[in-house]
């Protein structure tokens, strides 16, 4: 238990204030024995209402605020405590100080571990409270729909159902304090050219079986408090005032008793807003639609007074639920000045980045360096003996402040000097603005380490940050490192056969020189513990078990998303810019597979310095009458070094239903001796087996022949066998009914 104390430490100092008993009298929803529904509908009726209108915009300049991102001020006649909103999912950041710097979300993503990402949100939630934070506005979970998107590095990678299962762990984590967990960009936010006005036009079924489900996964079985809605449009109209997406499908379908916030200066309008389901307005101070003017909208008539109800009712059920009355956050100015980034905390960073780190090529035993009295060239972005590396972080509003200027930050160089003295290894460094310099220290190496970056932030793609050297990229040619990285990289490996690259990038890039150097590991935006852990990962101390969360191309033709019309979007007769999704379902993978195009590294790949065999696939019906199986297989480590692998189940679904070739459904992180085999057994559900239907608008199983196929990667299938589902299967062992024909909406419609 990392951060086991959190709650303890809290209730001790706010327990005082609301068990004094004029509080509990002029307050009776503070009594914790009736349930968040009710003691929200209490405060409700005893609102007036400027009390409710102050719960549901930010009144002050944020500035006058410590460090955060956004707030809502307390009513200390109802005894409701303020709700301070920060940014986000690689720690918390904003202005705030003394903070840890985790790995990003893709690396995170990169474990495949449930578990640790749940301890990564327990423990950033353990910091926003004592930084006096109790709205944390991450997980982000926009779907990667292709690699130059600027906010890739903030996101968990392609899949809808690992993106989902990534989240839920990750909330989860985060409200076991009493924060609430903000989904966000709520939804079809995936590129940032134009991310204030472009229009994201998708048809409804890749919007159901790409878009939502992660969503739905975070509010249905990660009970996430709020969702933030995004700055772009949908089919036309404004996400934060968009009704089908908000109430149709999020409150309505999805069933979420959250409340909705915009992001920031995302509201345009109050009474179409109002209507369609936003609940708070985020950005602008005074609120500009949900301040002043939702008050004259209420008084009028023009929106109902139960919506305004509805509004403030949803942001205090999960004020109640996460115990946010009882648990008030730190108290500022002093929590901004408390350092939360304890022992436990940098070794969380360090296990985050160990596990999140992908190695993708080994040729030759290159990794990891062994023996004693080694030269060690490292060259390029790995900080130096005394400079800091440039890419422990992200831009934009997920940027962690002080992430490469902390006195404790190890740097890759500092790292690998450190783990390499040991060894009385003898490491020098270069920083590679000089090819002539870099090719000397690597010719008089025995290994050399080239360590590249790439820079990302929102407000821009990755195009738009690769200008110096982009001029000749067409719209979709831009994933090349920037600054001659890639001559570098190639300069030294003809210098040395043994070189191995480090890339710290937000995202996939383009290896022209993949040929030339016989290592490679994807480190991503690492945070502060990089140099430890890239030095443990190269010297073996750690074998590598990340796994890829996105596709890396070939070639930026291969790419799925390649017109105008599909990225960055085409104007209307109104000027309005449409990002058409015409590659509807084929997104990440699903494209690769259906268009029979091999990648550089697939979804899911990823290596060890052992290597590993899944055997012995067996199916067994996950009950009477139920739709869903058991998938029973051994995975052994058949190598000399213990080693964690991935085993990761693809459904390939009947061609009458036109869905891609294969999808992942259920995956889990073994860790195993040498020598050592294990069972393991993953459940499929009716929706492992179901697609959304057009004609239902519902999900729905077809009758048929479905291929089960358990590999170590997306194309790395290492068993298969078929299963009938509702269905006669000349080559099926395995027969499970297809289910309900129908659900009603009323039910719910991922009832299982
Ligand atoms: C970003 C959000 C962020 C918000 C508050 C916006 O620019 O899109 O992700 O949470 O700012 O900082």
């Amino acid at each position: 238990m990392l951060v086991g104390v959190c709650l303890t430490v809290v209730a001790g100092a706010a327990l005082a204030s609301v068990s004094s008993p004029a509080r509990a009298a002029s307050c009776p929803w503070l009594n914790t024995s009736k349930s968040p529904a009710e003691r929200a509908r209490e405060v409700v009726r005893a609102m007036t209402l400027d009390d409710k209108i102050a719960m549901v915009h930010q009144p002050d300049p944020i500035w006058t605020h410590y460090g955060v991102a956004g707030y809502i001020p307390p009513n200390p006649r109802l005894c409701i405590p303020d709700l301070m909103l920060n940014d986000a999912g690689q720690g918390v950041g904003d202005q705030e100080i003394n903070t840890t710097a985790y790995p990003s979300a893709i690396a995170q993503a990169s474990s495949w571990d449930r578990s640790l990402q749940r301890a990564f949100g327990r423990a950033l939630g353990f910091e926003a409270w004592h930084k006096g934070v109790n709205v944390q506005l991450a997980p982000d979970i926009n779907i990667a729909r292709f690699p130059m998107n600027g906010r890739n590095s903030e996101a968990f990678g392609e899949d809808p159902y690992f993106m989902g299962q990534t989240a839920v762990a990750e909330i989860q984590g985060i409200q076991e304090n009493p924060v609430i967990a903000t989904v966000k960009h709520y939804a079809l936010n995936n590129h940032e050219v134009n991310r204030m006005t472009v229009s994201s036009d998708v048809d409804e079924r890749t919007l159901r079986e790409i878009y939502t489900p992660a969503f739905e996964a975070s509010v249905r079985h990660g009970h996430a408090g709020s969702v933030m809605c995004s700055y772009n449009r949908i089919h036309s109209i404004y996400a934060c005032e968009n009704r089908a997406m908000l109430t149709g499908i999020l409150k309505k379908r999805l069933r979420f008793d959250g409340f909705v916030m915009s992001d920031w200066g995302g509201t345009h309008s109050t009474i179409k807003a109002a209507k369609a389901g936003l609940d708070m307005e985020m950005g602008v101070a005074p609120g500009r639609y949900f301040g002043s003017a939702l008050k004259s909208a209420v008084q009028s008539g023009a929106v109902p007074v139960s919506r305004l109800n509805d509004m403030v009712l949803r942001i205090l059920r999960p004020m109640f639920r996460l115990g946010i009355f009882e648990h008030p956050h730190a108290p500022e100015p002093q929590a901004y000045s408390a350092n939360v980034e304890t022992p436990d905390h940098i070794a969380l960073a360090r296990k985050v980045s160990e596990e999140g780190t992908v190695l993708l090529k080994n040729r030759g035993g290159v990794l990891p360096i062994q023996g004693t009295g080694k030269r060690i060239a490292v060259i390029g972005d790995a900080g130096g003996p005394h400079g800091t590396a440039l890419s422990y972080n992200t831009g934009g509003s997920a940027h962690i402040p002080e992430a490469g200027t902390k006195a404790d930050v190890v740097n890759p160089f500092q790292g690998i000097q450190q783990r390499g003295t040991a060894d009385t290894d003898v490491v020098t460094y270069t920083d590679g603005s000089s090819m002539a310099d870099a090719a000397a220290a690597a010719t008089a190496a025995d290994v050399a380490v080239v360590f590249a970056n790439d820079a990302e932030s929102e407000g821009n793609d990755r195009p738009d940050l690769h200008l110096s050297n982009a001029q000749n990229c067409t719209l979709v040619g831009c994933s090349k490192l920037p600054q001659n990285q890639d001559q570098l990289i190639e300069t030294v490996a003809q210098a040395n056969p043994n070189t191995v690259v480090v890339l710290d990038t937000g995202g996939p890039m383009l290896m022209p020189w993949l040929a030339k150097v016989k290592g490679v590991l994807q480190a991503w935006f690492p945070g502060q513990e990089d140099g430890n852990a890239i030095a443990a990962l190269l010297f073996g101390d750690v074998n590598p078990s990340g796994k890829l969360p996105q596709t890396f191309p070939k070639s930026m033709a291969d790419l799925p998303v390649k017109t105008k019309s599909q990225y960055p979007g085409v104007n209307d007769k109104n000027g309005i810019p449409h990002a058409v999704y015409s590659e509807k379902l084929r997104v990440g993978y699903r494209w690769y597979d259906a268009m029979r195009i091999r990648p550089l590294f697939p979804f899911g790949f990823g290596l060890s310095y052992t290597t590993f065999a899944i055997r012995h696939l067996s199916l067994k019906p996950a009950g009477h009458n139920a739709t869903g199986a058991t998938v029973r297989f051994d995975v052994a480590n058949t190598g000399h070094r213990a080693g964690a692998e991935v085993p990761q189940v693809y459904v390939g679904f009947p061609a009458s239903t036109g869905e891609p070739p294969k999808q992942l459904k259920a995956y889990a992180r073994v860790f195993l001796a040498p020598g050592k085999s294990r069972s393991v057994a993953l459940s499929l559900n009716r929706r492992s087996f179901a697609h959304w239907s057009l004609a239902a608008h519902g999900w729905r199983v077809s009758p048929g022949c479905y291929r089960v196929m358990v590999g170590n990667s997306s194309r790395a299938i290492a068993r298969q066998a078929v299963i009938a589902v509702g269905a006669h299967c000349a080559n099926a062992r395995t027969h499970i009914p297809a289910g309900r024909a129908r659900v009603s909406h009323q039910q719910g419609e991922d009832r299982r």
